[in-house]
């Protein structure tokens, strides 16, 4: 099914590049990127159009004439044998995944579904499409830093720390990053990974922290703060990622995994009080009237107490920064949530609203 774009209208193609989970947060910060920057590319965007994904995150660019669309599920083999054999991509950038760690821990098989026997079909289709011809092809999996584990107040995670993973959501992307390398060392697929940290920005799902307290503040609801407040995240501005991701993509080394980071750790109490200041000033509202809606809830099972990146192999073989730093990231999200209301509105009207009550209660 198509819904969007159309079928082989572009034959000037210098390469067909498949991604997956592209109508998602990230994937649709990707696909953008993609399709603007490297217009002899055909972009096939390879979604199932779970809860998280949404179209709508990619009017800007979904009549190009190097993208298209296809609705398939990764656990179905059958579709995915199709799609393959329909584009013969000659690279994959696999971002679909059950994302959110709250939903992992009620439902862990589906994660398992997914990220792990999904990324492995995903896997057998590449090796069944290239069996005569794996130059110049490219598998890569996007991860994330949540497979290292916890950290204390020291230290940071690199390439070489052992994973860790400690919850259903990080121990099925684990999973899936062991067979990613499995299939590098058995069958010689051309892989590269990366392993990221928080993202935050445009078309960010608001089940998640960021998107979650912005709507909140602008509602006047309370603002659910896990545990005491001191976990610590390191944000990473999306677009920076996706720019990361097309430098591993086309320059990283194959067999090769990347970390990346935003050298910018917050910990979430002290991040939900910077979002209430610049909501307040954003909404002409008194300064601190928002931080009188912080409410500490019950604490997240297995919550992980601090991730942050070293990204110094990034750094030193591609030449890759984060270019948005802290406040402006925070400023722009804020400004473009409350510009784009009807987005969110859409989103809140619909499962989602289920899934919210399901968790706060309320
Ligand atoms: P998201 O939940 O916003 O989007 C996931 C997308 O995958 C959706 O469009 C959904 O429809 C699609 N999808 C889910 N199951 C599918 C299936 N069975 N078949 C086909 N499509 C399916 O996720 P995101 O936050 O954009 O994350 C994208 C990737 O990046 C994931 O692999 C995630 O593990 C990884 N990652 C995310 C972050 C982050 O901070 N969000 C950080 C590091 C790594
Ligand atoms: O580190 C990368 C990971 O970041 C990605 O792999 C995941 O896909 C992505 O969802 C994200 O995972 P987190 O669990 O860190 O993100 P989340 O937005 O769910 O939570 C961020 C922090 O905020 C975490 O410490 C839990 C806390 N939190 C979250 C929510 C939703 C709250 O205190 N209250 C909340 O309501």
């Amino acid at each position: 099914m198509r819904p969007r774009g159309g079928a082989p209208r572009y034959d000037m193609t210098e390469k067909t590049i498949l991604v997956t989970g592209g109508a998602g947060f990230i994937g649709s910060h990707v696909v953008r990127l993609l399709v603007r920057k490297y217009p002899d590319y055909h972009i096939v965007n390879l979604d199932a159009l779970t809860y998280a994904g949404n179209l709508e995150n990619l009017r800007d660019v979904d009549q190009a004439p190097n993208y298209t669309f296809e609705k398939a599920d990764i656990r179905d083999m059958g579709q995915l044998q199709a799609v393959f054999s329909r584009y013969h991509p000659d690279g994959i950038i696999h971002l679909a995944a059950e994302s959110h760690v709250d939903r992992s821990i009620n439902n862990p098989a589906a994660f398992v579904e997914t990220n792990v026997l999904g990324t492995v079909n995903l896997l057998n289709a590449a090796r069944q499409v290239w069996k005569d011809a794996q130059e110049g092809k490219r598998f890569y999996h996007i991860s994330t830093d949540e497979v290292y584990g916890s950290l204390g107040d020291e230290g940071f995670f690199t390439e070489e720390t052992p994973y860790d993973p400690r919850s259903p959501y990080s121990a099925s992307k684990a999973a899936s990053d062991h067979f990613v390398r499995a299939y590098f060392h058995t069958y010689g697929l051309p892989v590269l990974l990366s392993n990221c940290s928080n993202n935050y920005g445009p078309y960010h799902f608001p089940e998640k922290l960021i998107p979650l307290m912005i709507n909140n503040i602008r509602e006047g609801k309370s603002l659910p703060v896990y545990g005491d407040g001191q976990y610590t995240r390191d944000w990473l501005w999306v677009e920076d990622h996706a720019a990361a991701i097309d430098l591993i993509f086309h320059k990283g080394r194959i067999g090769e995994t990347y970390n990346i980071g935003g050298n910018n750790e917050w910990k979430n109490i002290d991040l939900v009080e910077k979002l209430c200041d610049i909501m307040d000033e954003l909404l002409g509202r008194p300064a601190g009237s928002s931080r009188e809606l912080i409410t500490f809830v019950k604490d997240r099972p297995g919550h992980d107490r601090r991730y942050a990146i070293d990204a110094g192999k990034l750094k030193d073989e591609l030449g890759w920064e984060p270019t948005i730093r802290a406040e402006e990231g925070f400023r722009k999200t804020a400004k473009w949530y409350l510009e784009n209301e009807a987005w969110l509105r859409r989103i809140l009207t619909g499962e989602y609203q289920k899934y919210y009550e399901a968790q706060y209660g309320v």
